[in-house]
């Protein structure tokens, strides 16, 4: 396995290869990530994974500095699976015109409308951050397939879009979310929450189950549902950001005739903000 931090370097170890499976990651990576790389074996012979914690998507008072990173056992992880290349720029490569302090990236990735809800209000410039990178890293990788966990569904969303609408030579996989035993999705913020909060944290995915379980019983009064989800988690003790219903093709609220749901939520446990999203097929209204 090479792990290269240079764009020249990772483009002469690239020349060879014409089918190239990518896996963007900001590192600390747990099985989740590991699925996306089996995945990413499943579509081609050389498989590229980035570990970059990129700054441009962290807000003024977002947890940036103290990000987890633990190169040495993701590239030990990622060894052990037959990687091909791990490509860890710094902040230069990615962004040419930091001088130390502003990375000075002025022209971004405007996405669409969708980044400014669910996520996105409370994020503000998160997905254009996003966007901008996966787009840097598209062009340095060049990979013919790309897989993101589904876990970040409005992400995953907003790269398909982004890759129809700028005509990127790229097919998007979409990698199922890893769970915990009990469970809670995997997630490199899940190390931030202590012993009882992690024990405390599955309460997201039960409250979405049950969302879903109403749904499928014929219920669809879905910001009733959201309202009494958001209460349940309030009573436990959680800081709701939001619980909502949408279509999964489209993440706005969903018409009476669609039938392709997902159900998202994002929810302080303490100082932890977690995410957590159910695909789900409702029954047609009558
Ligand atoms: O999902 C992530 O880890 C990041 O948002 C990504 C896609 C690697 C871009 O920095």
């Amino acid at each position: 396995m090479q792990i290269i931090h240079t764009e020249q370097a990772l483009r002469d170890a690239l020349k060879a290869h014409n089918q190239i499976a990518f896996v963007p990651t900001m590192g600390n990576l747990h099985a989740g990530h590991l699925h996306l790389v089996k995945i990413a074996q499943t579509h081609a012979a050389c498989v590229v994974v980035s570990i970059f914690v990129n700054p441009l998507q962290f807000g003024a008072n977002e947890d940036l500095a103290n990000y987890p990173r633990t190169l040495e056992a993701d590239c030990d992880k990622l060894a052990q699976l037959g990687v091909d290349i791990v490509f860890v720029p710094t902040v230069h490569v990615i962004y040419p015109d930091f001088d130390g302090v502003d990375l000075h990236q002025s022209i971004t990735v405007q996405p669409p409308p969708i980044a400014n809800i669910l996520c996105g209000a409370s994020r503000p410039g998160h997905f254009a951050g996003v966007a901008t990178v996966v787009l840097k890293l598209f062009n340095m990788v060049q990979p013919t397939v790309a897989v993101f966990g589904q876990k970040d569904f409005q992400q995953l969303f907003i790269i398909q879009s982004m890759v129809r609408q700028f005509n990127l030579p790229i097919t998007i996989i979409a990698g199922e979310t890893m769970r915990e035993p009990n469970g809670l999705a995997m997630s490199s913020r899940n190390g931030y929450l202590n012993f009882a909060e992690k024990a405390q944290a599955v309460q997201l995915v039960r409250s979405l189950k049950a969302l879903v379980a109403s749904v499928q019983l014929g219920h669809h009064e879905y910001e009733k549902l959201a309202l009494h989800a958001t209460q349940q988690l309030m009573e436990q003790g959680w800081q709701v950001d939001y619980v909502t219903v949408r279509s999964a093709f489209t993440l706005l609220p969903p018409t009476s005739s669609e039938t392709e749901l997902v159900v998202l939520a994002a929810a302080k446990l303490g100082k932890t903000r977690l995410i957590d999203n159910i695909q789900f097929c409702a029954k047609p209204l009558k």
